[in-house]
């Protein structure tokens, strides 16, 4: 992902299901017809029911796909999001749709919009957050840092007790085969590391994004999962598994 936008403006798909704001890559897409993205951030909307009660951070906040995704379900929550680029926070605000979701909905819930960087030691809120959503990308390739078992360690100090993270991790590594495990994707390992037998990860099929995902803490039990959230999703949650360091 890029932090300058290429035009002054977002680019619009003009066809009639989807929105997309573009600066060299994707960054984030508002679908027409249906809520649905069939991509990655379809997943986060998953998370909620397997947090303790609080206020959930979405670092890369981006265009805001997640937060217009996840307020749709859970108009309740709290949602805290960092974006570094303020170009994109602009642009959101004006032609996505996010002056909306910074508005209390009907459940109380909001979003709330902070600039910087994401990492920093101030990102964060008193008591600690819920769930955390990281997608950090920069020129299409998720930020380094995430690579570094250290940088999971000091996002992990932002979680209240019982809170979990989930990460998209981005695809594999070059030359990968779709078959290959999750050990192809340095940022899992990574995870894996942070956080030996407390992590989770699926990868996307084909048609979605083929990204994998990650989820911090215990296993959650997966039929209960599976029947809290949107029936869209009741199927996917029953794909993660735990990660066994190889
Ligand atoms: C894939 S996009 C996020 C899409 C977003 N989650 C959504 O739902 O629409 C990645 C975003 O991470 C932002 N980013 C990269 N590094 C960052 C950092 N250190 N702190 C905050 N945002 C950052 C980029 O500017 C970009 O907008």
């Amino acid at each position: 992902m890029s932090s300058s936008w290429s035009s002054t403006r977002p680019s619009r798909d003009t066809s009639s299901w989807t929105t997309t704001v573009r600066i060299e890559n994707v960054h984030s897409i508002l679908p027409k017809t249906t809520v649905w993205t069939n991509s990655y951030w379809d997943e986060f909307v998953s998370l909620p029911p397997v947090l303790p009660l609080g206020p959930v951070a979405l670092l890369g906040l981006g265009a805001g796909t997640a937060a217009h995704l996840m307020l749709k379900f859970w108009p309740w929550l709290q949602l805290v999001g960092w974006e570094i680029d303020p170009l994109i926070i602009e642009l959101s605000r004006q032609y996505f749709g996010m002056s909306d979701l910074e508005k209390p909905t009907e459940s109380g819930g909001s979003l709330s919009v902070h600039i910087g960087d994401a990492l920093s030691l101030s990102a964060t809120v008193e008591g600690g957050f819920a769930g955390i959503v990281v997608d950090l990308f920069c020129d299409g390739k998720i930020i380094p840092q995430l690579q570094e078992v250290e940088t999971w360690l000091q996002i992990a100090k932002k979680l209240m007790p019982g809170g979990r993270i989930m990460v998209n991790c981005g695809g594999a590594d070059v030359g990968e085969s779709l078959t290959s495990p999750w050990v192809q994707n340095p940022t899992i390992k990574a995870l894996c590391s942070a956080f030996p037998g407390q992590l989770n990860w699926k990868r996307l099929s084909e048609k979605e994004s083929v990204n994998y995902v990650a989820l911090t803490g215990p296993l959650p039990d997966l039929d209960e999962w599976s029947a809290s959230v949107p029936s869209e999703l009741s199927t996917k949650v029953k794909q993660w598994v735990p990660c066994e360091l190889l």
